[in-house]
């Protein structure tokens, strides 16, 4: 699969589980942690293949465009990963706790369109097909190894 579609659909995951935390009710307590602990590995895990893999292949195409959307794209994940870390520290029964969720949810959901709109489409004209089949399956192996690391660690 081409490294654009694998993180394309991570980004369709982690919006279904978005989908499913706004519909849980004020007090589901147990879900609503659940939920969150989902969302976090799944963005843990999807940083880091981007971060380590997908990001420096962007950067290396040595295009302006794309040496600039990696970096926003940096700094954005640096802010998700900081209210990830203050999540850490409240519990659902806080009353931060869904408002900080909404601001997650709100920059996750702007960084994952820009990818969509505008790196991915920069790397696909610029990388080409299999340069980022490739990527995938790179994506892939480390997606992998990551989860069964988060596997054995529960
Ligand atoms: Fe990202
Ligand atoms: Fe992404």
């Amino acid at each position: 699969m081409e490294a654009t579609s694998l993180l394309k659909e991570d980004h369709q995951k982690v919006r279904a589980l978005f989908r499913k935390f706004e519909a849980a009710g004020e007090r589901a307590y147990q879900t609503k942690k659940g939920l969150y602990e989902d969302i976090k590995s799944e963005l843990d895990i999807h940083a880091q293949i981007e971060e380590q893999i997908f990001y420096p292949a962007v950067r290396d195409m040595r295009s302006k465009e794309g040496g600039d959307l990696v970096a926003e794209a940096v700094e954005e994940h640096t802010i998700v990963k900081r209210l990830l870390s203050e999540l850490e520290d409240v519990t659902p029964q806080d009353e931060e706790f869904d408002a900080k969720m909404k601001v997650l949810m709100e920059n996750v959901e702007h960084h994952a369109d820009e990818e969509e709109k505008e790196m991915f489409p920069e790397a696909k004209r610029v990388l080409g097909a299999d340069r980022l089949e490739e990527l995938g399956l790179e994506l892939e192996e480390m997606k992998e190894s990551l989860k069964s690391q988060l596997v054995a660690r529960t």
